[in-house]
């Protein structure tokens, strides 16, 4: 199949000028279009639609070359020494972790920021260190990532109580008022940890950022995943507070991968316990002493050497994004967002019915830029994400399936029960394939199709995924 054989009653060029009537502030994004021309150039180079910024953002030409000429140019050692090599390494680190601050609008004497590997590893960080005890909470939304669901075994263990906030369908928005009552459940005596998504990478609903004073406000600490929220929206951290923030720097600007930060709050850091040390997060250790001294602030987390040589690269990304505006960013994202769900939901099979089913929010408020969709025939059978996505593969479109590391989202969205996923993880002796677990739970769809928009997006690559969309109109599920 090719796109191009596929007919569209719209042509691109008239349905783009109908677009910028429609939503005439994208024409302050236009900068964006000569950045993909220049920066990305790559992408129509290669013929490819990439609408998987909620998995990874895009690098710019210009923050590989400008990372390249400082390596090219300098000489580095381990900043673990103090020799000069090490000293103009240590010199670069620290110009990038005080970056980091700056770009949050974060006080130095307030937060601190932590390398690591990425979000998971941030999470990671704070599961593993918080004080969790009997009389303890660990409350979440359902709409978490993996690793933030993963921190529930680290509370578990010590003896911590899981709770989980519902979030509601069909916008997959906090349910309020539950979540008012399981925040006024902190215990005072014990220590009370609540976790949420600014964005979530299943729906896009951005929950809103008042909760973390409320939450604070009633004796909890609040760990704010903003991995996916970070690359198109501010996260102001001047007016903001929350006490631990996780995010992935690749998700933001592309390159580098592999680093990731926790921004915590001095205080809230006070608190954490890390289970053991290692090899640059000690300021002492000795065998026959038996005793060690752990670094204060980040060093005390920063497991052996960082990944150093990267580092540099965080600043450059981060100029990237405040030369382009993030404002200019969430404008751009938030327009060719609104586009999309109203293209997807006006999309008819001949019988009238809808062509796909949207999860979370079919406006923009308070949403990013993530859509997440089944497609569905017209008698109203669902047609298989991955189908959908060897489809989209055929026509050059990165598009994302599955659930996306996000069950809780995906469970509630697809209507898959409690009892339904408990039976089928107790009636297995062994554990069921993923194809065992479907059948299971009596064929229903585990998964969605996830497209999602970023900073290197164009009109055109909307429409070409709309056109995509459009060939699936009057095909019955078993024809595909
Ligand atoms: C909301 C959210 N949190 C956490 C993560 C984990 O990020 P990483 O895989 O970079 O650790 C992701 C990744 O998709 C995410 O979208």
């Amino acid at each position: 199949m090719s796109l191009s054989t596929v007919l569209s009653p719209v042509s691109l060029a008239d349905a783009e000028s109908q677009f910028r009537r429609d939503y005439p502030d994208y024409q302050t994004t236009r900068l964006l279009d000569e950045l993909r021309a220049t920066e990305y150039a790559r992408l129509d180079r290669a013929g490819h639609v990439y609408l998987d910024y909620t998995g990874g953002g895009l690098y710019a030409e210009s923050q590989v070359r400008a990372h390249l000429d400082l390596l090219m140019q300098g000489v580095f050692g381990n900043p673990h020494s103090s020799n000069p090599t090490s000293l103009a390494m240590t010199h670069l680190v620290e110009r990038a972790r005080a970056y980091v601050l700056q770009y949050f609008n974060a006080s130095p004497d307030e937060y601190v920021v932590i390398f690591t590997q990425n979000a998971s590893g941030a999470l990671k960080l704070v599961g593993e260190s918080y004080p969790f005890g009997p009389g303890g909470r660990y409350l979440l939304t359902f709409d978490n990532h993996n690793s933030v669901n993963g921190i529930r075994e680290f509370a578990r263990a010590k003896g911590a109580q899981v709770v989980y906030a519902s979030v509601l369908p069909p916008d997959l928005r906090i349910d309020e008022a539950k979540l008012t009552a399981f925040l006024d459940r902190a215990q005072p005596e014990a220590h009370n940890l609540f976790a949420y998504p600014a964005q979530s990478n299943f729906s896009g609903v951005q929950h809103s950022l008042d909760w973390i004073e409320k939450a604070q406000a009633k004796g909890w600490d609040v760990l704010l995943d903003a991995a996916a929220f970070a690359p198109s929206n501010r996260l102001d951290l001047g007016r903001w507070r929350p006490d631990f923030v996780s995010l992935s720097f690749y998700k933001i600007f592309g390159y580098p991968t592999g680093v990731g930060a926790l921004l915590a709050r001095r205080a809230a850091l006070a608190k954490l316990h890390r289970p053991w040390f290692a090899g640059g997060t000690v300021e002492v250790a000795s065998v026959q002493g038996n005793r060690y001294y752990l670094h204060a602030g980040a060093e005390g987390f920063e497991d052996g050497t960082l990944n150093y040589l990267t580092l540099p690269a965080v600043e450059i990304g981060l100029k990237h994004i405040e030369n382009i505006g993030v404002e200019v960013i969430h404008t751009r994202v938030a327009r060719l967002t609104g586009w999309l769900l109203s293209e997807l939901t006006a999309l008819r099979h001949g019988n009238s019915a809808p062509v796909v089913r949207i999860y979370g929010p079919v406006d923009t408020r308070a949403r990013g830029g993530t859509v997440t969709l089944n497609f569905y025939d017209p008698r109203g059978h669902f047609i298989d994400h991955r189908l959908v996505e060897r489809l989209a593969n055929q026509v050059n479109i990165s598009l994302r399936t599955g659930c996306f590391c996000n069950p809780g989202g995906g469970e509630l969205a697809l209507g898959i029960s409690a009892e339904e996923l408990t039976s089928c993880f107790i009636k297995a002796e062994n554990r069921l394939t993923l194809d065992e677990f479907r059948r299971c739970i009596d064929d229903k769809s585990t998964g969605a199709v996830r497209v999602s928009v970023g900073l290197a997006t164009t009109f055109g690559d909307v429409y070409r995924f709309i056109q995509f969309a459009r060939t699936f109109v009057d095909k019955l599920a078993d024809e595909l």
